[in-house]
């Protein structure tokens, strides 16, 4: 009935209203809604689906289920209270940077709706590390919660300078209250002014060893990119895999215009438009490296499936490609909030864990 309401008459609607406004509006909404009791329970009695199969602990973390929200929806920290009610089993908060950064010109946020997608051109959009510790200290989660941080979206002179930026925002964490379950580190951001320097394998490696450095108490997952060829991902695979990091995630949006599971229309269209691409286009690369890393390096590292979940049948797929937990936003955003509720009850009767 909810997944019907949404599809006739809510997302109509929302889809004709600028998409931005619309994400910022349902996040103000999400945390009026997490702050009270009521709201949540309410809401909970809805959407949340619990069952002891869907159950899991990882690197030491309980997951309630596997189901989790992935890092951009919430760059501001205001859903935390909200996300169990929706029925998510952990969320990520960010991508957080050191400074704040108001986000790229331009339309930030758009819809391919033939392809399913979402048309991301953010950039690192962050109130910064010190307000987000703000926002976040002295509350308890009912959920695993996760920091993912990235370079600040400025001009560096030397990657050490870079390398630092990112060091300062951990540091900040690991000496706040925030009481957090795991950081993404975020090398794969296609939008900022710096591209992608740790896509190349030793600065990605300085950068791990600067962080070993810090001794972290809790659990490191690296976000990747899905647009490299077999050779490059398993070479930055294979430097991760020397480092103390605990799980790889697959992966970030699409920045390759040539991509196949564009639509023709939006692939034309997509020449002209500054951004990067979540959701159908994300899903065939995310599958094909979860499998990939899975069968080169076992169960060295957790695995978070992410790109293109839309129901419960895709999300299965995640798990049998080798995925540990799986994360989404687009799907949500084609298909209803009571999709991450659906897909746990898919997965609790499926047996698919
Ligand atoms: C609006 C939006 C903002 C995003 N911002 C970030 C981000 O800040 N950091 C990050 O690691 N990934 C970011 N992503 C990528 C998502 O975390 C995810 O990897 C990608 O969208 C594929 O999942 P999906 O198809 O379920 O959306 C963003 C995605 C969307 C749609």
């Amino acid at each position: 009935m909810f997944s019907f309401l949404y599809k006739c008459l809510v997302k109509p609607i929302l889809f004709q209203i600028d998409a931005s406004k619309v994400h910022q509006s349902v996040s103000d909404l999400g945390e009026r809604f997490g702050q009270f009791r009521l709201t949540r329970s309410i809401l909970g009695s809805f959407l949340r689906y619990r069952h002891p199969s869907l159950e899991k602990t990882l690197c030491g973390i309980h997951f309630e289920n596997p189901i989790g929200l992935a890092a951009g929806f919430d760059y501001e920290a205001k859903l935390p209270g909200v996300l169990p009610a929706v029925g998510f089993g952990f969320a990520t908060v960010g991508t957080v940077t050191l400074h704040p950064y108001k986000g790229n010109e331009g339309v930030q946020l758009d819809r391919f709706p033939r392809s399913q997608a979402l048309l991301v051109n953010k950039g690192f959009k962050s109130l910064g590390a010190k307000a987000i510790i703000r926002k976040l200290e002295g509350r308890v989660f009912e959920i695993p919660v996760g920091i993912s941080i990235g370079s600040t979206n400025k001009i560096f002179h030397t990657i050490e300078e870079q390398i630092a930026d990112i060091i300062n925002t951990f540091q900040l964490f690991e000496q706040s209250e925030v009481k957090h379950s795991y950081y993404e580190l975020n090398i794969s951001c296609p939008n900022t002014v710096t591209g992608q320097p740790f896509l190349q394998l030793h600065y990605l490696w300085s950068l791990l060893s600067e962080l070993e450095k810090l001794a972290l108490a809790k659990p490191v997952f690296v976000k990747m990119p899905i647009d490299l060829s077999q050779t490059e991902t398993l070479a930055l695979l294979t430097t991760i895999d020397a480092s103390f990091i605990s799980g790889v995630i697959f992966g970030n949006l699409t920045k390759d215009k040539h991509n196949p599971d564009v639509h023709r229309d939006d692939r034309a269209l997509w020449q002209s438009r500054k951004g990067n691409l979540s959701g159908k286009p994300t899903w065939e690369r995310s599958n094909r490296w979860i499998r990939l890393t899975r069968q080169h390096f076992g169960k060295r590292f957790v695995i978070i499936g992410t790109g293109g979940v839309f129901s419960g049948r895709d999300a299965a797929t995640k798990f049998e490609a080798g995925a540990d937990l799986v994360q989404l936003i687009t799907g949500m955003v084609y298909e209803g909030p009571q999709l991450v509720g659906e897909i746990n009850r898919y997965l609790a009767h499926g047996v698919y864990l």
